[in-house]
């Protein structure tokens, strides 16, 4: 493995944003850890995909919901670190593992909360306690680092049915700024990227013609966004030359319901 090239974690890696983050980052140099919770064969063709572009990658799995899994996955990853990345840190982490739910306040039930809660806010704070501040051994990601949490931009404008789920991601805009505070002696940034609607299997629309319209006119830029569009963004803002940039909600929408 090639020890000077910077390395990234991106959870939820194996399909859409997460995927394309993974080579989007690996397009711009970096080596790259990607997780996976019940698609391995869709992880190893990620891995593929980034050593075909030059870069050393591996995939553990992890199901951030479960807390236990979770200090599972940082013992896991710790060891690979050692042996096969000669004892590199993290100096990227994309907190992106997630999905959505459909439900309103007259029909989300308590496990419907309990269940988004588990994997948008307990899950990305134990894993990121467990990166960053870890109890036990240094930590995982070098100081200097990025921190890149996904939000949505579900917590600006409004679609019903979305509502629980929303409130779980502006948790993560708010802990964000808390991290950014407390993470920030150690040069090491945090921020939220708010995508608005984007085709991948999350939002349910893959290949849909009918809803790809609704949402392009709904868009300044005049089209509905795949993964590829929001995987810039975050690899800009891991980047040197966003390296004054920290605490930020940056929504990547086209433009969505100005
Ligand atoms: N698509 C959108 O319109 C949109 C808009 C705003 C924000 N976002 C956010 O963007 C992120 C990525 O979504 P996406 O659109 O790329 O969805 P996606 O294509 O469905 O991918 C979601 C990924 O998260 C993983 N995952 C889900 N629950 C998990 C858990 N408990 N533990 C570990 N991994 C878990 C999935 O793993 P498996 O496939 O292996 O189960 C999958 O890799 C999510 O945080 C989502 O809330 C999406």
């Amino acid at each position: 493995m090639n020890d000077i090239s910077p390395l990234a974690l991106i959870t939820g890696a194996n399909r859409g944003i997460g995927r394309a983050t993974a080579i989007e980052l690996a397009r711009q140099g970096h080596d790259v850890i990607v997780t996976y919770r019940s698609h391995p064969d869709e992880a190893a063709e990620t891995v593929s995909a980034i050593e075909s572009l030059g870069r050393a990658a591996a995939a553990l799995p992890l199901d951030s919901a479960q807390v236990a899994d979770i200090a599972r996955f940082a013992d896991d990853l710790r060891t690979m670190l050692e042996q096969s990345f000669g004892g590199a840190h993290l100096d990227v982490l994309v907190n992106n593992a997630g999905f959505g739910a459909d439900t309103t306040l007259a029909t989300t039930t308590a496990e419907v909360l309990d269940d988004l809660y588990a994997t948008h806010v307990r899950g990305v704070y134990l894993l990121t306690q467990a990166i960053a501040t870890p109890s036990e051994g240094v930590p995982l990601i070098a100081d200097g680092g990025s921190i890149v949490n996904l939000g949505t931009g579900l917590t600006r404008f409004v679609h019903v049915g979305r509502d629980a789920y929303a409130a779980m991601k502006g948790a993560v805009g708010v802990l964000t700024a808390y991290w950014a505070q407390e993470l920030g002696p150690r040069g090491i940034r945090v921020n939220t990227i708010a995508p608005g609607p984007v085709e991948t299997h999350f939002s349910g629309w893959v290949g849909n013609e009918q809803v790809r319209q609704v949402f392009a006119d709904g868009t300044a830029l005049g089209r509905s966004a795949a993964a590829e569009d929001i995987a810039g963004v975050i690899a800009s803002l891991v980047q040197p030359g966003a390296a004054w940039v920290t605490a930020q909600r940056i929504e990547a929408s086209g433009g969505y319901r100005l």
